[in-house]
């Protein structure tokens, strides 16, 4: 499995503080099937003044440290970006972690505020697909405008946008109403990909294969593959039987 979403990357944001739990967290990974793992640290421009340029030192040590431990898990460079009018300044100085490409379009894990969707947001998406910018928008259905009214996020579908849902959202970690978007957004077709947003061992743990298995109990074997194999990565520009053949 390839995971699209998640916090390892120490003392950069919420994630892990220390080398030695980044580390965990990717052994707990592999553990769990996943043999490669967008690394995606917050950027807001506020709080996490991340930006592709200065999280390259840091992955870049955190790559060799896995390597020295021989750790088999690839890692990718991507970033979490909070909409918001700073960090538009930031996709238009070309500074923001993308993951790769496809169809000509650079692909983005675009977050909204937890609490709404804000006035602008569809011009927001507008502007970055005029820019040949996808955005994959992070985990909807713990966002409380589309958990009060699921239907808010249909129209960033209808533009372009694709949806990751949280892997411990579907297992029922976010809690009952998490879960229910999250199983409806799911039977709707709007899910694009499955991913953890892993932040640490103890409460939010890198586990896609639970989200796996929910999708495929509900909508077949196949799709849960695409959702958490195919689509993950064509995203970031690999082939799968590249990761099956180094394991
Ligand atoms: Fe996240």
């Amino acid at each position: 499995m390839i995971d699209l979403h998640c916090h390892f990357l120490p003392g950069i944001d919420d994630g892990p503080e220390l080398l030695a739990e980044a580390v965990a967290l990717a052994e707990a990974a592999v553990a769990n099937g996943i043999t490669a793992s967008a690394l995606t640290p917050h950027v807001h421009p506020r709080r996490y003044p991340n930006t592709r340029t200065t999280l390259q030192h840091e992955f870049a040590a955190f790559r060799q440290a896995l390597q020295d431990r021989a750790i088999p898990l690839k890692v990718f460079l991507a970033g979490e970006v909070r909409l918001s009018p700073e960090s538009l300044e930031l996709f238009l100085a070309d500074d923001v972690p993308f993951y790769g490409e496809v169809d000509g379009y650079r692909i983005v894990l675009l977050e909204f505020p937890h609490e709404m969707i804000p006035v602008g947001s569809q011009q927001f998406v507008s502007k970055l697909l005029d820019m040949k910018i996808r955005p994959l928008i992070a985990h909807p259905e713990r966002n409380k405008s589309v958990m009060n009214e699921p239907e808010r996020i249909r129209p960033f579908v209808d533009m372009g946008c694709w949806l990751q849902v949280t892997s411990g959202s579907l297992a029922g970690h976010f809690g009952k109403p998490a879960r229910k978007i999250a199983l409806q957004l799911l039977e709707d077709e709007l899910v694009w990909v499955v991913a953890t947003d892993a932040h640490n061992l103890s409460a939010r743990p890198p586990d896609l294969a639970e989200g796996r298995d929910v999708v495929a109990e509900l909508m077949g074997p196949r799709l849960a593959r695409r959702m958490v194999l195919e689509r993950p990565a064509r995203i970031l520009g690999i082939d799968p039987a590249t990761l099956e053949a180094c394991r």
